[in-house]
């Protein structure tokens, strides 16, 4: 009963693909943690298919024309509360979210595909090419109202081949990922 009350209650939050959505909920028997709610803030996000095909209850709240970004945190908000979420699981969810809306919340992580502190931000595997780094890899952290700015959880790297597409090292280093999250 004691190990009911403890376990967090995550809801993933999704903007796109969701492939690492799909890699912690296919690890949840291992995890221990309840997955109770997967949001996107887009509609046509295509990883609320694989999230409905799961099982798992899915809710979008989009950010409407004019919206101010405090009306539509309100509304995300509302909808987590109400189903007793009180951790997030950032998966690829394109939007920054402010210190008012994460304080609602005892722990909000997320899965970036850097090395941060290098690269926080879009593009990043074109980015490591350009820049010439040995290493790259992803980051999980915790979230805070900055870009990809809060503190590390864990990492993991690869060393980036000679003449590799971005493309290459995009899918290489998104196994890392979907190996990194559910452990982290
Ligand atoms: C991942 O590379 C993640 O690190 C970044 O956005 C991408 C989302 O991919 N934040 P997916 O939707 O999890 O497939």
């Amino acid at each position: 009963m004691i190990r009911e009350v403890i376990r967090p209650r995550f809801a993933i939050l999704i903007s796109g693909r969701g492939s690492n959505m799909q890699a912690l909920l296919a690890a949840r028997d291992q995890i221990p943690a309840d997955f109770v709610l997967v949001v996107s803030d887009r509609g046509e996000a295509p990883g609320l298919h694989s999230a409905r095909a799961l099982g798992l209850p899915v809710a979008v709240v989009a950010r409407a024309r004019g919206q101010s970004k405090a009306t539509h945190e309100a509304a995300l908000r509302d909808v987590l509360l109400e189903a007793g979420v009180n951790h997030l699981a950032l998966a690829g969810y394109m939007r920054l979210l402010s210190g008012d809306f994460l304080a609602n919340f005892e722990a909000v992580v997320n899965i970036h595909p850097s090395l941060l502190p290098a690269f926080p931000g879009l593009h990043t595997h074109a980015r490591a090419l350009a820049a010439g780094v040995p290493v790259h890899g992803c980051s999980l952290h915790q979230v805070d109202a900055g870009l990809d700015s809060g503190p590390l959880i864990a990492q993991a790297s690869l060393t980036v081949r000679q003449d590799e597409t971005v493309e290459a090292l995009a899918a290489r280093v998104l196994q890392l990922e979907h190996a990194l999250y559910p452990v982290a």
